[in-house]
């Protein structure tokens, strides 16, 4: 299905992943399974998305070994500081019923649109947890989502360990060139959720003309293009036919005047969040 890629640490990702942001947990199992069946080896969920339960009932159905599905989910915002990662962690893999996690990251760096030194702090003690459940084997590889480089920045001045990915949101008309450029610096391998900007790049006609050219969709060239600048593209969908599209995207290759073309579309309307800018 994908190429794999490998982190920092030497654990082996699969290059695509099915992201499940948004979907019921009575629909996930089902989802999930569908994307099971088309190929997917890489389920990315989140203890905020609720759905986690659903995700382990499909992992227990599947007949598919443990250890060839990489598992990713996100400790959530409230949850942050040393205890409290710990009970979360031991929450979700109890909820997913599974006994490691392949991936697990901080979800957001901060809880309100503001950064202030106490989120570095809890961060700092976040991440100190994040590291003895690595170190005790619980976590193949820990990251971050939704950081920029300035929340790096501060997490680094007390990790020990580097995180070995931030998940992100990047598609057409929100490349955030700046924070990929600097993750890929750093060894951090870059995840993309809403490669499709949510289904806003879908309809732009620079896309669409690209798409035609290559007999590929729209979606198809929006997950290229991210795998092009080797990024982990976390695509979403509930109709199995599109699941299966969007592993279809590594017979084909874009040409740089296409890559240029694509990076250089202004905001096409959607999510954008800007990290700093966020209101839970
Ligand atoms: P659906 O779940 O109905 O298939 P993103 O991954 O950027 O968040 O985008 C998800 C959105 O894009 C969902 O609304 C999903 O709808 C839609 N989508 C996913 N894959 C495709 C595809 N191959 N073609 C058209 N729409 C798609």
């Amino acid at each position: 299905l994908t190429a794999p890629m490998t982190l920092s640490n030497g654990v082996t990702i699969l290059g695509l992943g099915y992201g499940t942001y948004q979907t019921p947990n009575e629909e996930t199992k089902k989802a999930v399974l569908e994307a099971l069946s088309v190929g997917y080896r890489h389920i990315d969920t989140a203890a905020v998305y609720g759905n986690e339960q659903g995700v382990g009932a499909a992992l227990k159905e599947s007949d598919i070994a443990r250890e060839d599905i990489f598992v990713t989910s996100k400790l959530w915002n409230t949850e942050r500081g040393y205890d409290a990662t710990k009970a979360a962690f031991a929450q979700t893999i109890a909820t997913l019923g599974v006994d490691y996690l392949d991936l697990y990251l901080i979800h957001w760096p901060a809880n309100t649109k503001q950064f202030e030194a106490k989120d570095a702090e809890l961060n700092a003690e976040t991440w100190r947890a994040m590291e003895d459940l690595y170190n005790e084997g619980k976590i193949r590889a820990i990251g971050v989502s939704n950081f920029m480089p300035h929340h790096l920045d501060a997490l680094m001045k007390t990790a020990v360990i580097k995180p070995m990915a931030d998940q992100i949101e990047v598609h057409p008309g929100w490349p955030q060139a700046e924070a990929v450029r600097y993750n890929q610096v750093h060894d951090i391998l870059v995840e993309v959720w809403a490669p499709l900007g949510e289904a806003s790049a879908l309809s732009n006609e620079t896309i669409a003309t690209i798409a035609t050219k290559h007999g590929k969709t729209a979606a198809q060239v929006c997950l290229r293009w991210g795998i092009q600048q080797g990024v982990l593209p976390l695509p979403k969908s509930t109709h199995q036919e599109r699941m299966a599209q969007n592993t279809d995207i590594f017979d084909f290759e874009l040409t740089d005047s296409e890559m240029t073309q694509i990076s250089a579309l202004e905001n096409l309307g959607g999510q954008c969040m800007v990290p700093d800018d966020v209101d839970f």
